[in-house]
This record gives structure tokens, sequence and C-alpha cells, in this order.
């Protein structure tokens, strides 16, 4: 079978290994997507996560102007945390969590966050569909503390040639002012989270085929080594791991 290269550097352009370097303050494009290995792969491993807008949402509001809109989303994904989750044995077959797991995705994290970063990073699989979309979140999680203070996604985009569009919509000073084209093929987008926002529904072409009208997302989760710190010096890429 197939496999994605045993380091996310493998997969970047020479753009994109200047961020890596500390040489660039931008992302790069990757040098060799791998989405039809993950469509053959992954797909029929992920599970739906399902989360519509709740009916109660409207009908049991008493005041004008009173509603409020929990997380709504729908898209398949894989935690790839746990061996024993569907999907964790065929990523890692297809070299996927050893990619999400080197060093250079680490280091790449760190270069974009300017700061050290912990040596254990959470990763995940999502795929949009047709229709898939997130709802309006912030991404905050005040129940952990090591987390509840800011930390650090990045996510790579691996979109199909059937996607027409899908788009992220972020908030700046209050308002959902900003909007990001994430229907790229080898796109990475870094998000320092918690911060509003959300991602539109993925419209597919006219006559795309299903397996064409997706768009993959390799993601990790970062946490701060000193998540009460702002740091404003940049370690060296391969000296900012720690535990
Ligand atoms: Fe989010």
């Amino acid at each position: 079978m197939d496999r994605f290269p045993a380091q996310f550097e493998d997969m970047l352009t020479a753009a994109g290994r200047r961020v890596l370097a500390g040489g660039s303050p931008l992302c790069g494009a990757l040098a060799a997507p791998r989405r039809g290995l993950l469509d053959r792969a992954l797909y029929d491993r992920l599970e739906l996560l399902e989360h519509p807008i709740p009916p109660e949402s409207i009908w049991e509001m008493t005041k004008n102007y009173a509603e409020l809109l929990p997380k709504t989303a729908r898209v398949r994904t894989a935690f790839l945390e746990r061996r024993r989750e569907r999907a964790y044995r065929r990523a890692e077959e297809i070299g996927l969590v050893a990619m999400l797991r080197s060093e250079s995705f680490a280091a790449f994290a760190a270069a974009l966050a300017g700061r050290a970063l912990r040596q254990r990073w959470g990763i995940q699989v999502l795929c949009y569909g047709p229709g898939d979309y997130a709802g309006p979140h912030n991404d905050h999680h005040p129940e952990e503390p090591a987390a509840r203070r800011g930390y650090l996604d990045l996510h790579v985009s691996l979109s199909g040639r059937g996607v027409a569009q899908q788009w992220l919509v972020y908030a700046v000073q209050g308002h959902f002012s900003r909007i990001v084209d994430v229907a790229t093929a080898g796109g990475v987008t870094a998000y320092r989270l918690p911060i509003w926002h959300y991602t539109t529904p993925l419209v597919p072409k006219a006559g795309a085929r299903p397996t064409e009208a997706r768009r993959w997302l390799l993601l990790g989760t970062f946490l701060y080594r000193h998540p009460f710190v702002a740091e404003t010096r940049v370690p060296r890429p391969g000296k900012l791991l720690e535990n």
C-alpha cells in the first residue's frame, strides 16, 4: 500500500520549508498532496459527527432576539488518539499517524507560533462532503488548565477537484468580518485559538463525482509549553519540543 512520507517536512514546498526553517512568516503549499490515498484507505473508517440545530432553540424561546445557537456541525472524522479507534490502524498503515506525529510537523507549528510547544499534541482527520459545515464556535476549553489561555491548531487542507468552494469565516474585533478560501489542495491554515469562526457548507462542482467533492483536513492541536507566559523569543526548530 502507498504511504505518507515519514516526515511532514517531506510534503512541503521550498516556501513551506522556509516557514519550517524560520525564514518566513507565511505558510506554504504542500509538494505532494495525498488526498487520493485518504479516499481509498480512510473514508470508510470515518465516523459521522452530526450536531444539528436543536428545534427548541427556536420553539422554546420566550423573548424576541434572545436566540442562542450551540455548536452545530456535520462532518466525518477520525480521532487518532487511541489505537482502538476504527481508523487508527488504517491511518497508521498509510503512514498518516507517523507523518502527523513527525518532528517537522510540530516544528512547523512552533515556527508559526513563535513559542515552545508541548512534546505531545493531538491529531485528527476530518472530511467535509457536499453540504458539510461547522457552525459558529470558538474552540475554547476553559475546563482544561493547559488550554484555557489559548492553544494552536494547524490544518492541512486537501480538497478534491470536485470542490467548488468552502470558506472559513472568522471574527475580528467582535464581528464575523473575515473570510478565507479553504478549498485548497495542500493549503495550510494555522489558528491561534480560541477565536470565533465557522466553516461554510462545502459546495460541489456540478456533476462532480462523490469522491472528488470532498475536503480532507489533517489536523494537529498543539499546547504551549508555557501556557501562562507570552514568549516573544523564537526558539530554533528542533529545540522547540519539551515535555
Ligand atoms: Fe473550529
